[in-house]
């Protein structure tokens, strides 16, 4: 997984996106927290990399003493298996979401990463379009959710589930900014211009700040020309949206996933690893987190 793929004219390393290679700070530890930045990640495509990324990076950003919570918003419960907490006999999302009056703090657990915490789901969110399709506002309801925990969190991540209907409407809606992790593979474009329009839309009818925070390529295998010509074309439709941190393709995961822990504490040193560290100060530094 290397990061300078080639050099320029002059002799400077080129990172993988072309542009040349950049040192992210090691962020200073903030003194007070909160209120929260809230960022969905969100790809209508499925095993894109959205819940290793939300593990991961909740994970490297809670090592840099920020506070984080990673709501899982996918029915498959992946996110919370990947964090090792419970989803039965707990509250989970779904609870949150059906009734107002159950108080959000009930469904946070804590992860065995200090700093992080983690609201589970399970199979039951599978339902909730379907009951949240008459609710006044239904667009709305997770925003409201995450309002009454802002002030605790300094980064609240949302791992999306892989279809762009009323849930991830709500995450949207819910959301600050949005990343989107991109599979390093020739048709993983197509997908994206209809999840920008859909952001658009989200912009225009229910939440104006909202903002495109980066595209993150995953799985990328920098052997490849294949991989580099379908990087290099994202990095001219959509320039500098395309973050410069790049994440390899590596069975690290996987791993990592079986053993419900984060990369960066199963294999601190994995270049992976590193890569979502520098994936979290890449986001401090364009002021996407605190
Ligand atoms: N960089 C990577 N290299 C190799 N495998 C990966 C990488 N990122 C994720 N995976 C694996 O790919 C699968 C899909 O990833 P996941 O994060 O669940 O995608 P999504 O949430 O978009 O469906 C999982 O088995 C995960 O372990
Ligand atoms: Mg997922």
């Amino acid at each position: 997984m290397a990061t300078g793929i080639s050099t320029g004219p002059d002799g400077t390393a080129l990172g993988p996106t072309g542009r040349p290679v950049k040192e992210f700070p090691v962020p200073e530890f903030l003194d007070g927290h909160g209120p929260a930045r809230i960022i969905s990640l969100c790809n209508q495509k499925g095993g894109v990399g959205k819940t290793t990324t939300t593990i991961s990076l909740g994970a490297a950003l809670a090592d840099y003493g920020r506070k984080v919570l990673c709501v899982d918003f996918d029915p498959q419960g992946a996110l919370s298996a990947g964090l090792g907490v419970r989803t039965h006999d707990v509250t989970t999302v779904y609870d949150l979401l059906l009734s107002s009056r159950t108080d959000p703090h009930t469904a946070i657990q804590p992860t065995n990463v200090p700093g992080l915490d983690v609201i589970p789901a399970n199979i039951d969110l599978s339902a909730a379009e379907v009951h949240l399709v008459n609710e006044v506002a239904r667009e709305q309801i997770l925003a409201g959710v995450l309002r009454k925990l802002s002030g605790e969190y300094d980064v609240i991540l949302i791992d999306c589930q892989p279809s762009l209907g009323l849930l991830t409407v709500n995450a949207l809606t819910a959301s600050h900014g949005v990343l989107i992790p991109l599979e390093s593979e020739f048709f993983a474009l197509r997908g994206v211009a209809l999840l920008i329009e859909t952001i658009d839309k989200v912009r225009d009818r229910l939440n104006p700040a909202i903002e495109l925070d980066g595209i993150l390529t995953t799985m990328f295998d920098s052997r490849t020309l294949h991989a580099r010509e379908v990087l290099e074309r994202v990095v001219e439709a959509f320039g500098d949206t395309v973050l410069d941190t790049v994440i390899g393709r590596t069975v690290k995961f996987p791993d990592a996933s079986v053993a419900g822990t984060p990369i960066t504490e199963f294999a601190p040193d994995h270049p992976a690893a590193k890569a979502y560290r520098q994936l979290a100060r890449e986001l401090i530094a364009r002021g996407a987190v605190a």
